[in-house]
């Protein structure tokens, strides 16, 4: 099997690809208001044909775990048809999704079959009001109907991002949903990045003390529940399962096996670097093996690691631009 290495001697197995940025949802931290997207962003994603070529690609040099994400990645009508041409290709063993869940129902059984592995659903808040003020939409209880859908149908989780003075009440009872529910749910620290830079996060330990005074102690967990650099607790007395995902906190560069594709085809070997490598022009046009010789580079010159305890991201744009 080929393995694909940085300077640093990372390995890269993991390749999260954004096929759109436009999203039915305006999270704060997410979406600018004040931005004319639809004016601004030109609406030339990859193409299935192109999606399918660069996972062979990457897949020729050791990535073998794929997620799709977004903007909202069910907002793209061929969303069926990306996974089942990306989940048949050699040596790719995991296809997922990242989503905010509201047009799941859609297309999960569909998904399912054509090959998708497991499902992130983004949630935020268990109140509606505070839903409403963070995503802008009015549709929390289908979206929470849609979680305990995927759930029973494939391997869920929540990802969850607190945001101090805002949805700091909401801990406890995201926690609660996802226990009653029995899948884990993930805390994910706000980065200094895009319109989360507008806002403050709720550190790591802020959130653990919040859920260790109401529960009481939890269990390192060595058990892996996904792709990336989380981190488990569990309790078994209590029956759940919490990760946390804190670039800030617990700055996991050193072991980062990530890099990233965005919806124009731009190859990001770190999210908060400017520097990016737009490959769809060299798709057909020459040979994959000097294509492959380009990307390699580009990934073995992968930055060491962001400074966000001390700057906002280097990366200027926002996170729907670039793919959560
Ligand atoms: N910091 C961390 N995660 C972010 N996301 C979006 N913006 C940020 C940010 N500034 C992630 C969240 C969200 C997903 C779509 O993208 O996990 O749920
Ligand atoms: Fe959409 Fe996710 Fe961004 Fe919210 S955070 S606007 S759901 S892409």
């Amino acid at each position: 099997m080929c393995i694909l290495e940085d300077k640093n001697l990372r390995e890269i197995d993991y390749l999260r690809i954004s096929i759109i940025d436009r999203c039915n949802f305006k999270c704060l931290y997410c979406v600018d208001e004040k931005r004319d997207y639809e004016k601004e962003l030109n609406g030339d994603y990859l193409r299935v044909e192109e999606i399918e070529h660069i996972v062979k690609l990457f897949a020729k040099i050791g990535v073998s775990k794929i997620k799709l994400t977004g903007g909202e990645p069910l907002m793209r009508k061929d969303i069926v048809s990306i996974v089942r041409r990306i989940s048949k290709v050699e040596g790719i063993k995991k296809v997922t999704l990242t989503t905010n869940g509201v047009l799941l129902p859609n297309y999960l059984e569909e998904l399912i079959k054509a090959g998708l592995n497991s499902v992130n659903i983004s949630l935020d808040a268990i109140e509606a009001d505070k839903f409403n003020y963070i995503t802008k939409q009015d549709v929390l209880e289908s979206i929470l109907t849609n979680i305990k859908y995927s759930a029973k149908m494939i391997e869920t989780k929540i990802n969850s991002l607190i945001i101090k003075e805002i949805n700091e009440d909401e801990i406890i009872r995201l926690v609660e949903f996802a226990r009653e529910i029995r899948i884990p749910i993930r805390f994910i620290e706000l980065m200094p990045i895009g319109c989360g830079t507008g806002y403050k996060p709720l550190r790591q330990e802020e959130i653990y003390k919040v859920i260790v005074d109401k529960y009481g102690k939890f269990t390192e967990s060595s058990e892996s529940f996904g792709n990336g650099p989380a981190r488990y607790i569990k309790s078994e007395e209590n029956n759940i399962t919490i990760g946390f995902i804190s670039a800030l906190s617990e700055c996991f560069c050193s072991s980062c096996n990530r890099i990233r594709i965005t919806s124009a085809g731009y190859l990001k070997a770190c999210l908060h670097s400017r520097d990016s490598l737009n490959i769809r022009p060299l798709l057909g046009s020459i040979a994959d093996e000097q294509i492959l010789a380009i990307i390699k580079n580009s990934i073995y010159n992968k930055p060491v690691q962001h400074n966000l305890l001390e700057e906002v991201s280097k990366e200027t744009k926002t996170m729907i631009e670039i793919g959560g």
